[in-house]
């Protein structure tokens, strides 16, 4: 199948065009390099820098490319920006991805991937967290993408889209050959601030809390492999043939990890020392957040390669290795 992955520069796009051309398919790219890494995306793959708002420029490449599903990554990520600048979320996330639909609409496309985010369920009320948990969003991020989820409902009713929307947990990690990873400006991910940490390129991390009800006193998350990630998004491409059907799945291992846990982890895996000091909560991080992802691995058969925490870690490590600067912007 082609498939536009918009968003494919970014983090979690690029281990997803990687992993959608692993599988048989025909990926090509929009992104427009506001987050984006042009490095990020092999040359022989089909790039195009633009907007998704851009309905003529989309339009275009829908039709040229015979593009059959699009996935769609490209959103901001912030949760305390989308707190001080909503507009910019409401805009980015929200009606760029109108735009995106309304041109998939007018061609002809009905195929969708949506990334959401556990964000959508605010402070749950109970772990492990199942796809019919209350959405409560505490912030505008996940405001803007449960905004999202409830269109595609509308348009899957009026206009039989098809889509399958992902909340994730903690996307972590890094392509197994090292080749591509995570690399944010700025960075606010556990693993990359505690990687940068030990190898004494980053300030010595902050631990947001150290008197959280929790076993060790620190939160606990639930942190998947960007690759195990993708897996699933092309798992679901089947469910997709049928019209006028929304999918939710949620995407994590199920395992709570602390943030101790990671440092502990990290320390392992490079064999340095993490410095941290306990500082303040951060606004808005809840004690635990962790899924149930059962529901995607039945009906998925979707299987979980990075169970286990120091593997993920490994892999963040790998790719931090090879790529002391990122991508080197
Ligand atoms: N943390 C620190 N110090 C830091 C950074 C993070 O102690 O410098 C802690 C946080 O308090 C949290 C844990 O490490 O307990 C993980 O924090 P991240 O920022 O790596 O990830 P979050 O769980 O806050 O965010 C993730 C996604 C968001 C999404 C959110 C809710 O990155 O996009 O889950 O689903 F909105």
């Amino acid at each position: 199948m082609n498939v536009l992955i918009a968003g494919g520069a970014g983090y979690i796009g690029s281990h997803c065009v990687r992993q959608v051309a692993a599988a048989g398919h025909r990926p090509v790219v929009i992104d427009n390099l506001v987050f984006g890494h042009r490095e990020a995306v092999a040359p022989d793959v089909p790039f195009y820098e633009a907007n998704l708002g851009d309905e003529a420029a989309v339009g275009k490449i829908l039709v040229d490319e015979k593009i059959d599903i699009v996935m769609h990554f490209a959103a901001y990520i912030f949760v305390g920006e989308s707190v001080q600048e909503p507009m910019k979320y409401y805009f980015n996330n929200v009606v760029s991805t109108l735009q995106l639909l309304r041109t998939m609409h007018s061609k002809g496309v009905k195929k969708f991937v949506f990334s959401s985010t556990a964000a959508t369920y605010g402070i749950p009320e109970k772990m492990p967290i199942t796809e019919d948990s209350p959405t409560n969003p505490i912030n505008p991020y996940g405001r803007t993408k449960l905004d999202v989820e409830h269109a595609l409902h509308a348009f899957a009713r009026a206009y039989g889209l098809s889509a399958a929307v992902f909340r994730y947990f903690n996307a972590s990690g890094a392509s197994e050959d090292g080749a591509i990873g995570e690399d944010h400006s700025p960075e606010t991910h556990l693993i990359p601030l505690a990687i940068g940490a030990a190898t004494g390129q980053r300030p010595p991390l902050k631990l947001f809390g150290g008197d959280y009800p929790t076993p060790d006193g620190t939160c606990l998350r639930d942190y998947i492999h960007v690759d195990d990630l993708s897996r699933a998004h092309i798992a679901a491409f089947d469910k997709l043939a049928e019209p006028g059907k929304v999918f939710t799945w949620n995407l994590g291992t199920g395992t709570p990890v602390s943030v101790l846990e990671i440092i502990r982890a990290v320390e392992k895996v490079t064999g340095k020392k993490v410095p941290y000091t306990i500082a303040p909560r951060r606004e808005g991080d809840p004690p635990a957040l962790y899924a149930d992802s059962t529901k995607a691995q039945r009906e998925l058969g979707w299987k979980i390669k990075y169970h286990d925490i120091e593997s993920l870690v490994a892999s963040a490590w790998n790719w931090h290795s090879k790529h002391p600067n990122g991508y080197g912007k």
